[in-house]
């Protein structure tokens, strides 16, 4: 299985592997048919600009570090009633909420390395929440290496889940952190420090964000943590950034934006190449990233002339010197 832009998609060769939603969140297109251009040009219409595809190169790529899909449409689907309760003054499903942030939380631990599903892989109704737990499952696997109890896990997930709420609430969208923190302060399910998180995700450490101008200590790491899951999930969602591009992009912001010990927590847990993706290294060869086991950053590739798989984390003279499109791959 690999991840795909759709304008890539290949009838010729190519069967979908994971299925394709509508806007209500119907199966639109199951898993293992060739899409139809007529189908095709429907989903292009939705603006749907991912797809998960099977072919002869991908062939026993299992993701593993990919999200399971019914949970995270489930968590999506949870968000999404959230945020219309909230808009609509009606009771909050809160206990639900609850429940899918466990799911999570059991989902990202039972896994070395996670693989986000683009939230461009939905209709554009269902982003704004399909980012919202993307940005959970990436804050979890960083608090992986933060020695958090469960309890405080918890927290950063919920506040993660809830930390654009305000945009349902606030006039304009500059002020919705602090909106959406005085809103759940005022749920008692929801703990302060999880309000925190939400009022403090546009702060950066050199004080230039808001709302208040926060510097350094004086922002809550989990704030932090789920600043950095943010900008990642957007530079890949909405700005289209490629996953090791997004990693240089989020670099670059160590010291001013964020800390420098939380982007080196980021870059141990978040791979810069996923599984699927067709690589040249620098020894002139092309190859597919198969796995990541170990080192997240050093992928075992298998060459597609002679199908023979090594590890990275093992042949240190070899680099990934460029990512390879459908069209330069063949
Ligand atoms: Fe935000
Ligand atoms: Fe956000």
């Amino acid at each position: 299985m690999k991840l795909i832009s759709i304008e890539d998609y290949n009838p010729n060769y190519m069967q979908l592997a994971r299925p394709i939603y509508d806007k209500q969140k119907r199966v639109l297109l199951g898993a293992g048919r060739t899409i139809h251009p007529v189908y095709l040009k429907r989903i292009m219409e939705l603006d749907i600009r991912y797809l998960f595809v099977e072919d002869a190169t991908s062939f026993g790529i299992t993701m593993e570090e990919l999200v399971d899909f019914p949970t995270w449409m489930d968590a999506i689907d949870t968000v999404n009633k959230f945020y219309h309760a909230v808009s609509k003054n009606e009771e909050l499903p809160i206990r639900e909420l609850q429940k899918q942030v466990i799911l999570l939380v059991e989902e990202v631990s039972k896994r070395k390395a996670i693989v986000l599903i683009p939230a461009s892989s939905l209709a554009m109704e269902l982003r704004e929440y399909a980012h919202s737990v993307n940005v959970t499952l990436l804050a979890l696997q960083i608090a992986k290496k933060l020695n958090l109890s469960q309890m405080q896990v918890k927290d950063l997930a919920l506040g993660c889940l809830l930390h654009d709420i305000g945009k349902v609430l606030a006039k304009g969208v500059e002020d919705h952190s602090r909106v959406g923190f005085e809103y759940l302060r005022k749920i008692r399910e929801v703990s302060l420090l999880s309000a925190h998180v939400c009022y403090q995700h546009h702060e950066a450490i050199d004080g230039s964000g808001a709302p208040r101008g926060l510097e350094g200590k004086e922002i809550h790491e989990f704030a932090q943590v789920c600043a950095i899951a943010n900008l990642y999930e957007n530079s890949i969602s909405k700005d289209g950034l490629q996953p090791h591009e997004a990693m240089e992009y989020i670099m670059t912001k160590s010291g001013t934006l964020f800390s420098t010990d939380l982007i080196n927590v980021f870059i141990q847990q978040v791979p810069s190449y996923i599984p699927g993706t067709q690589v040249k290294l620098n020894n002139g060869r092309r190859g597919i990233v198969t796995k990541i086991i170990g080192n997240v950053q050093r992928p075992y590739i298998r060459f597609l002339d002679t199908e023979e798989e090594i590890s990275l984390a093992e042949n240190h003279t070899l680099l990934i010197t460029e990512v390879l499109n459908e069209k330069k791959s063949t």
